[in-house]
This record gives C-alpha cells, structure tokens and sequence, in this order.
C-alpha cells in the first residue's frame, strides 16, 4: 500500500521547490556515470523518482532515449517546466514504481533510481518494485540506485556516539538525538541493532519522511535473485566498497550499480 504521508510531503509545492532547483551530481552518481558515459549513447534510460529532475541534466543529453517518472504529479510538472525548452514533456510521466506497467517487459538499458527515492516505499512494496524494474530492464541491463544505511542510522540512535569535548556540538548533537527517539518511539536502539531493515522518520524534511533503511548485506541478499555484478560505492566519495568493509559500513545511505538477470 502507498505511503500517504511520504506521498504527500512529495507532493507540497515547498519539496517540489527544492528538488527543482538541485543541480549537482552526488560523488558516487558521478562515478557511475563516467563508468556508462561511453554506451550511454546506445541507451534507453529510465530515471524513477526523478524529483526536480536533478539527474535529468546530466544524463538526458547523453542517452538514446530518456524517461523521467515520478509519483509525485508535482516533480513531473517541475519538470516539464524545467527542461521546456530542451526535452519533450511526453518524456515524464507520472507513474508509481510499484507499477510500471505502462512499460513493456525488457525496455530500458539502464535504469536509475537516485537519492534514495525506493527508501519511501514500504518493505513487500520495494520487492516489488525490484522485480518491476528487473521486468522493465534488458537482461545484462544496468540498474543504479541508493538505500539508507541502517547501521549509519544506528549512530544515530546512539546517544554515546555525540558525546564530544566541545559541549555546544555535544548539546545540538544530543538534541538531533532526542528528536529521533521523540520521532521513533517504536524503536529502541537495540531494536535497531537485532533488525535488517526498518522504516524510520528521519531528519531530512523535518521528520516528515518514513524512510527505509537497510544493512548492506542485507540489501545484497535482496538483489540477490533478481541482480548480478553488484558493486557499492560510498555515496560521497564516490569509491567502490570492497565486500569485507559492508558489515562495519556507517555511511548515511550508499549507492548500488548491478546488472539485470
Ligand atoms: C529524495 S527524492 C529524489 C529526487 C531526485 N531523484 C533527485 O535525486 O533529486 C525521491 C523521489 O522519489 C519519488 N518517489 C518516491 N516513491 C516513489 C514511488 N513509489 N514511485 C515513483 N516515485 C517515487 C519522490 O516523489 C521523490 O521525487
């Protein structure tokens, strides 16, 4: 079932506002796309949770053909609005991930999902949603896409890890804290550590967001039936994470690039 409340933040002109205004490409996406520049020419490329159409500038251009989607009616118009004059606004469509059947089986060469937008879909619904985008991909087709890092979000939980020397940074540190726990009754931290994923409101968009999270080994296994070639990259540095490093791992999210099955 669609998560009303993430819906609806996703649809406030405010949030619309922000993400249309948002240009730079974050480390890892940059990485991934000096890695696919030379057969973007050659592809066909869905864009989900487009937003404001951030990635829009940096891979329509290249690719045989560009899709943006979004669930939010609100990020498609910023789109079309934004791109008026360069992109055909057929291009964006609104269109739930849950749901692509207004595409075929076997249509896209790489699909990108950034910025974490599959976090706001709940837990049976992201299963879905994979196997729609391993339908709606070419087999050996790429798939791009970043999840919160449930043991980044442990910190968090963590009222120890603020502690610091500098008691104003320790003071706003331990009130970050105490709004999540305020945010979060349902979770105690130890919850959190003996869980492979959880949905929890977190600090983007004043709490407003019930976002996922999800131990990287955890996300693995589930590409695992669906995905092949998986690499992580830390998303700020824009580096591969070797396997070994995945289990100690506190990035807030990280990004996935796998081929299609
Ligand atoms: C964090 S924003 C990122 C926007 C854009 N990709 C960017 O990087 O700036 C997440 C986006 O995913 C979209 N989204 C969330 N759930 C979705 C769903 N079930 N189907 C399609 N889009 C969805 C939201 O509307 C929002 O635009």
């Amino acid at each position: 079932m669609v998560n009303f409340q993430n819906l609806k933040t996703y649809e406030s002109s405010g949030i619309v506002q922000h993400y249309a205004q948002l240009q730079q490409l974050q480390p890892a996406e940059a990485a991934i796309l000096t890695q696919l520049k030379d057969q973007l020419p050659t592809m066909t490329m869905l864009d989900m949770g487009v937003g404001g159409g951030r990635t829009t500038q940096h891979f329509a251009k290249l690719a045989a053909d560009y899709r943006g989607i979004d669930y939010s009616s609100g990020m498609i118009s910023a789109c079309q609005k934004r791109f008026a004059s360069s992109i055909d606004p057929n291009s964006f469509t609104v269109c739930d991930a849950r749901d692509m059947s207004c595409f075929a089986d076997n249509t896209f060469d790489f699909i990108l999902f950034s910025f974490n937008g599959i976090d706001y879909i709940e837990h049976c619904d992201r299963i879905q949603v994979l196997q729609e985008i391993q339908r709606v991909g070419k087999p050996g087709g790429y798939f791009c896409f970043s999840t919160h890092n449930l043991q980044g979000m442990e910190q968090v939980f963590n009222w120890r890890s603020h502690l610091s020397y500098n008691p104003i940074n320790t003071y706003i540190e331990l009130v970050i804290w105490s709004l999540h726990r305020v945010f979060n009754r349902s979770y105690s931290l130890q919850q959190l550590q003996s869980s492979a994923h959880a949905m929890i409101r977190d600090e983007p968009h004043n709490f407003r967001l019930r976002t996922y999270h999800i131990r990287p080994q955890e996300q693995l296994i589930q590409l695992a039936s669906g995905f092949k070639n998986i690499k992580v990259y830390s998303w700020n540095q824009g580096i591969e994470l070797s396997p070994k490093d995945l289990s100690s791992n506190t990035d807030m999210w990280l990004y996935y690039l796998c081929n299609i099955q």
